[in-house]
Parts: structure tokens; C-alpha cells; sequence
């Protein structure tokens, strides 16, 4: 999965720290289609749990600050997610191929469910916010 044009919502910051999540997890992809995947295990849990602190509260800013209609669902999902990734770190501490491909499939998931659809939405937002209040 190679970030495309139909990930971008076309906010800058946006894009750029969705690229990251979805670079990752094409690298852990091919990682584990070569059993190489346990050496980015432990890094990939870890720059989640510090990925997603960081990059849905600023999400959760531009909500707040650009009234966003749907924002109470969408930190929600954020919210649900953070829980997820919380659980999922404490039963899976170690590697393991069945841990390997549950991440995967998380993240997987997250990219197609969320980014796809709820982030798109909220840039449509942001965007449209920018132009008519004339900030840049
Ligand atoms: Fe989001
Ligand atoms: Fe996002």
C-alpha cells in the first residue's frame, strides 16, 4: 500500500504524518512477508503509541478550533483506537508471528477505515475553513 493520491486530504500536516503511518506499515508488510518482521516489532509498537498521542490531539485541535460538525465521533474513533493499540500492547509485550500479523491488520484497518474515510472528511474541512476565513 503505497500512499496515493486518494490518502491525501491535500492539509499539508496531514498528509505528511499519514505518509509516516503508511510507510510503516507497508515496511512491516514486506517485513513480514520475509519473516524479517520481528526486528521492527518492537519499534513499530512503540512509534504507535507515540504516533498516534501526538497526531490525534493535533487532529483533535483543528476540530475544536474549526468547529468541525463531526467531532465528538470522530475523537471517539481516536479514542477507541488508542484503547486498541493499549491492549493489544499488553497482551502482546513479545513478538510473536501471530502478534505480527494482528498489528498488521490493525494498522491495516485504521488506514482503510479511518484515514480513508473519517480523515478525509475532516481535511474537506479544514481546507474549506482556511478559504473562507482566509487564513492559509
Ligand atoms: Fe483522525
Ligand atoms: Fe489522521
Amino acid at each position: 500500500m503505497d500512499f496515493d493520491a486518494k490518502y491525501e486530504t491535500g492539509v499539508l500536516w496531514q498528509d505528511f504524518q499519514h505518509k509516516q503511518l503508511i510507510d510503516l506499515f507497508t515496511q512491516v508488510k514486506e517485513a513480514r512477508a520475509s519473516n524479517k518482521d520481528q526486528n521492527l516489532y518492537r519499534y513499530t509498537v512503540a512509534f504507535l503509541a507515540m504516533y498516534v498521542n501526538h497526531h490525534f490531539k493535533l487532529e483533535e485541535k483543528y476540530m475544536e478550533q474549526y468547529k468541525y460538525p463531526g467531532r465528538k465521533l470522530h475523537t471517539k474513533e481516536h479514542q477507541d483506537f488508542v484503547h486498541e493499540l493499549k491492549e493489544f500492547r499488553m497482551d502482546n509485550k513479545d513478538y510473536s508471528p501471530q502478534a505480527g500479523d494482528d498489528l498488521l491488520m490493525r494498522m491495516g484497518e485504521w488506514i482503510l477505515s479511518h484515514i480513508l474515510e473519517d480523515d478525509q472528511k475532516l481535511g474537506k474541512h479544514i481546507l474549506n475553513w482556511e478559504k473562507t476565513s482566509g487564513k492559509s
